[in-house]
């Protein structure tokens, strides 16, 4: 018998104010009808003034929490992904922590822009491996409206806000690919292409937060080819074949990207989770945003096969393989 990481609840939550692309039309040389075309997106949510990205962990983690029928107290620990933490530090994850009132367990953060809720998914699927844990708080929140560049219309236009959790519980499996919970992942990253997607702000360069820049057209080509070469090495070592994966969970950052994976993979689009249109691109929000929404419209059913693939800035690119 081994240790598996086993979905048990999950949860999301979107801020209130819900911005359309009218809104962009008002202020840049742009188009409801160019974003819809070239992205899939028709709105996005943006936090309150005030509102910051543990505020919206906290409710997605309550909303998990809810759906598994757990309290606090019986998570060991919290793994937040995020790029838009509320301060430098401490770490989103535990002022998540704090807000749920817990005071047992751990909580960190890991970054890996618009992958990172994959490279979240692998660290507490290592950790609950080990021994380490037994149930993970995981979790992907985002404030980028608090990055763009409202000037520019190439970028400010396709991502927004919200926060989504998993909570991942051990399971004891046969170590087949037959086993519930995560059977495989497949993470990488090349820091040549970090000048494509990123921040011209931080820390220890101007001391500002920066505003988001990117080269969008050489980010979808890397996109379109990595994505589904990602999906098919974690198929492989989970010993699965595409044809028997009944949902793809992609990050969601532009429907012709999805529609172009979906498409390499030999998947209809009826088996792809689609939030783009509601959501835009929620950075590392995005797939557990998605997962959730699908997860609580009762579209996933037990023993069901799942893939999940993100890239974004580093570059650096992922994907997870896990039986429902
Ligand atoms: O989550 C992290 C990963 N990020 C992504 O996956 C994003 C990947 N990239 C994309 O989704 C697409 O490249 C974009 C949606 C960003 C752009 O679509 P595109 O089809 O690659 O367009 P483009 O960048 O090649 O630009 C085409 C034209 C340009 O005008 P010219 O130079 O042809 O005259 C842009 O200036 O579209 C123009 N354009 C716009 N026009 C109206 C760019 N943004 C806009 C806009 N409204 N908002």
């Amino acid at each position: 018998m081994i240790r598996r990481s086993v979905v048990r609840g999950t949860g999301h939550y979107l801020p209130e104010r819900i911005v359309e692309n009218a809104f962009f039309e008002q202020q840049l040389e742009t188009s409801d009808e160019w974003i819809r075309a070239r992205t899939g997106i028709e709105r996005r949510h943006f936090a309150a003034e005030g509102q910051t990205t543990s505020d919206l962990g906290i409710e997605a983690a309550k909303a998990a929490l809810a759906n598994a029928g757990l309290s606090a107290d019986d998570i060991d620990a919290i793994v937040v992904a995020t790029s838009t933490p509320d301060l430098t530090f401490p770490s989103v994850a535990t002022m998540i922590q704090g807000g749920l009132g817990m005071s047992r367990g751990f909580a960190f953060d890991v970054q890996a822009v618009c992958a990172g809720f994959v490279f979240a998914l692998s660290t507490a699927d290592a950790m609950i491996r080990a021994g380490q844990a037994d149930r993970i708080l995981v979790i992907g929140a985002e404030a980028f409206s608090r990055i763009l560049d409202f000037t520019d219309r190439s970028t400010c236009v396709l991502f927004g806000d919200g926060a989504g959790a998993v909570i991942l519980e051990v399971q004891e499996g046969e170590g087949t690919n037959q086993d519930r919970g995560i059977l495989a992942l497949d993470l990488n990253s090349d820091g040549r292409y970090r000048d494509l997607l990123y921040v011209d702000g931080g820390v220890a360069t101007t001391g500002t937060a920066g505003h988001l820049r990117m080269q969008g057209n050489l980010v979808f080509r890397h996109a379109v080819e990595k994505l589904a070469a990602t999906a098919h090495r974690a198929l492989d070592k989970a010993g699965i074949p595409a044809e028997s994966v009944d949902w793809l969970v992609p990050h969601q950052a532009n429907i012709r990207i999805i529609e172009a994976t979906a498409k390499r993979m030999e998947l209809p689009i009826e088996k792809v989770v689609l939030t783009v249109a509601n959501h835009g691109n929620t950075s590392a929000a995005s797939i557990p945003l998605a997962m959730s929404v699908a997860n609580s419209e009762g579209r996933f059913k037990t023993g069901d096969v799942l893939v999940a693939e993100a890239i974004g800035g580093g570059l650096a690119w992922g994907s997870v393989v896990l039986r429902w």
